[in-house]
């Protein structure tokens, strides 16, 4: 069971609906396993490095919906916001994040929603991530519910980078242009790394993309 499940204050705001919340992610946990554990009995690499995942708790929901100008009700936050659910898939390589994405949104009971490409179209900041709003179909006490779950799929750099950021958020305006410049600077500079991790494990595969790769990166 999640920690959140066990908790009044998360049941007081999300009712029975907190139990399908808890099965999706559950499911989705239970796929993502499923794609490692079955490469690595082709002697393949994982593709995650870990995974994290958290029910949004009622009262940063309502701050959501309120900034936005929304009813703050639990219908109002499953039919209008998309991450009461969320998970957070952590990938050593930057293709990883595109091939588990692939691999999820492939699945045929799993249904994509919408995708946005952070790490192609990174944000003014410089944060880059791979999210996606999926739907599927989860089971509790005999019936079935479609819910909705939001999945950030990046890698550990970028992950360290968001992380970052983010704590620098709750203790200074990391929106003034001087540090969003500064934090897009370092943030294109990570990217960097992610290439090279990459031309670094493909030289070791063997490839010939690497050598480009390395050039490039030169
Ligand atoms: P919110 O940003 O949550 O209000 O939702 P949204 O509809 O704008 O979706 P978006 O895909 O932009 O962001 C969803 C989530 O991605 C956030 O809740 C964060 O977890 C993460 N995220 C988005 N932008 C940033 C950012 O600039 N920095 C960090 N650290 N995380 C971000
Ligand atoms: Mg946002």
């Amino acid at each position: 069971m999640l920690k959140e499940v066990t908790q009044s204050v998360y049941f007081d705001y999300y009712g029975e609906n907190l139990f399908y919340i808890e099965a999706v992610i559950e499911k989705l946990l239970e796929r993502i396993h499923e794609i490692d554990s079955r490469r690595e009995v082709r002697g393949e690499r994982k593709l995650t490095d870990n995974v994290r995942y958290r029910i949004k708790s009622p009262e940063s929901m309502k701050a959501k919906l309120k900034k936005r100008g929304m009813e703050t009700d639990c219908h109002s936050a499953l039919t209008n916001l998309y991450d009461a659910a969320g998970l957070r898939i952590i990938c050593p390589y930057i293709d990883d994040v595109y091939l588990m994405a692939k691999k999820l949104s492939h699945m045929s009971d799993i249904e994509v929603i919408e995708v946005k490409d952070y790490i192609k179209n990174p944000k003014e900041n410089g944060y880059r991530s791979y999210h996606m709003i999926i739907k599927t179909p989860v089971l509790y006490n005999g019936e079935t519910k479609h819910v909705i779950a939001e999945v950030q799929i990046r890698t550990m750099v970028m992950n360290s980078w968001a992380s970052c950021e983010h704590q620098l958020k709750y203790k200074k305006d990391v929106s003034a242009k001087e540090s969003v410049a500064l934090l897009k600077r370092c943030a294109d500079e990570m990217l960097k790394i992610d290439y090279s991790m990459l031309a670094i494990r493909e030289m070791m595969e063997g490839k010939e993309s690497a050598k480009c790769r390395m050039q490039s990166a030169e």
